[in-house]
């Protein structure tokens, strides 16, 4: 079988992360995003993933391709000269989606993350045999995403993208199945299939909806992408407890890189992941934070509700809060204060930032 994943747009929601680095590669739970998904596509048998990339392709393709090799999945890129949004990278792709056989193919978001159900979504589009099956989730605020109402057969009666008026509480989760025929609806142009093509065949009956089961997260977004790593590891908590980490300093679901090194008497947890290479020093309080690859977090500092870029070093006795994204490589001086604070890559702060603000 075949996926394609929609790993284009510019991930601006996701800055100054994605400023060093495309948003399908910034590490969620101490792995890039994309390979969260392409590990579970692999498990259902998927063996040719096509990656729909508009942006930053060479830093992308160089690190899947090894990648790929290894979990034994043949990665096609299908390069778009200008972005084509959600629909038009099917366009684009529609030979090799085609080539040798009839059968459906999975289309996914690349920025979200629960526990894959693309066996369960497979069967149930088989069992209805309308053209397309999506995922759907509950949220608690619905307008950010696609909304649906549908039947009780799964029936999608409508189909509304980012509505100003509720409709439902029950959304896209950016997960799809779709058959070939789908092809037909779709032109080699900018077109969105949230706005241009399902609503379409909402109308005509032929777009199922599956709830998902368990947890699901946009991670596009740094406040969303800290509330999905609660939930990915609350879930690793339920499934594979030995994945986390026993660390005597540690409290609660934390996941630490074997390679990372943690000082004394600190306190990490709950909600923690530390990357490959980090170092925190001794008496360092963290909490509900991603530490990326290479960061060092000096002594006594306080953590909680950030995430720290590549190689940034947080100095001594520093308190940081309230969503604040460290880009790659910045500095903070010891004993400042950062609240909300969204620093753009290989900065120095020399002064605390008391109110939430970009730091260019
Ligand atoms: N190749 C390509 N080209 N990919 C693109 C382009 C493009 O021009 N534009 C966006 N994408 C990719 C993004 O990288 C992402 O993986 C996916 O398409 C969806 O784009 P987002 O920008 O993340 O959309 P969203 O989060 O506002 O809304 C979408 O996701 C929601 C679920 O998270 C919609 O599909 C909603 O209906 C859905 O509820
Ligand atoms: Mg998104």
């Amino acid at each position: 079988m075949r996926a394609l994943i929609l790993v284009g747009g510019y991930g601006t929601r996701l800055r100054p992360l994605t400023l060093s680095r495309p948003k399908p590669l910034v590490e969620f739970a101490n792995k890039p995003m994309l390979f969260h998904q392409i590990e579970a596509l692999v498990k259902i048998n998927v063996r040719q993933v096509i990656l729909a990339v508009s942006y930053r392709a060479e830093t992308m393709e160089q690190e899947l391709k090894e990648k790929a090799d290894k979990l034994g999945v043949e990665l096609i890129f299908s390069h778009e000269s200008t972005p084509l949004g959600t629909a038009g990278p099917l366009a684009l792709a529609k030979d090799i989606l085609v080539s040798t056989s009839d059968q459906p193919f999975f289309v996914l978001n690349s920025d979200i993350i629960c526990d894959y159900p693309f066996k369960e979504l497979l069967e149930f589009h088989k069992h209805h045999g309308k053209e397309g099956t999506i995922v759907v989730t509950k949220v608690e605020e619905p307008s950010k995403y696609g909304v649906v109402s549908y039947k009780e057969n799964g029936e999608i009666k409508e189909f509304i993208e980012k509505p100003i008026e509720f409709v439902s509480n029950k959304i896209n989760a950016g997960i799809y199945i779709l058959n070939t025929s789908v092809l037909k609806r779709i032109e080699l142009r900018p077109m969105s299939i949230e706005k241009e093509i399902f609503p379409h065949m909402a109308k005509e009956g032929e777009l199922y909806a599956m709830e998902l089961q368990g947890y699901w997260m946009d991670v596009g977004q740094p406040k969303d992408f800290l509330t999905g790593m609660c939930m990915y590891l609350n879930n690793l908590r339920l499934k594979k407890p030995e994945k986390l980490s026993s660390h005597v300093n540690v409290e609660g679901n934390v996941l630490i890189d074997p390679t990372a090194k943690i000082g004394n008497n600190c306190r990490i947890g709950p909600n923690v992941t530390v990357g490959p290479g980090v170092v925190i020093h001794d008496g360092c309080c963290i909490k509900r934070t991603t530490i990326l690859k290479n960061a060092v977090i000096k002594e006594h500092s306080w953590l909680d509700r950030c995430i720290i870029g590549w190689k940034s070093i947080v100095g001594r006795w520093v308190r940081m809060e309230n969503t604040t994204v460290l880009g790659e490589d910045v500095i903070v001086k010891d004993e400042l204060y950062i609240n909300g604070g969204q620093v753009l890559p290989h900065k120095s702060i020399t002064d605390s930032v008391i109110e939430p603000q970009i730091i260019m």
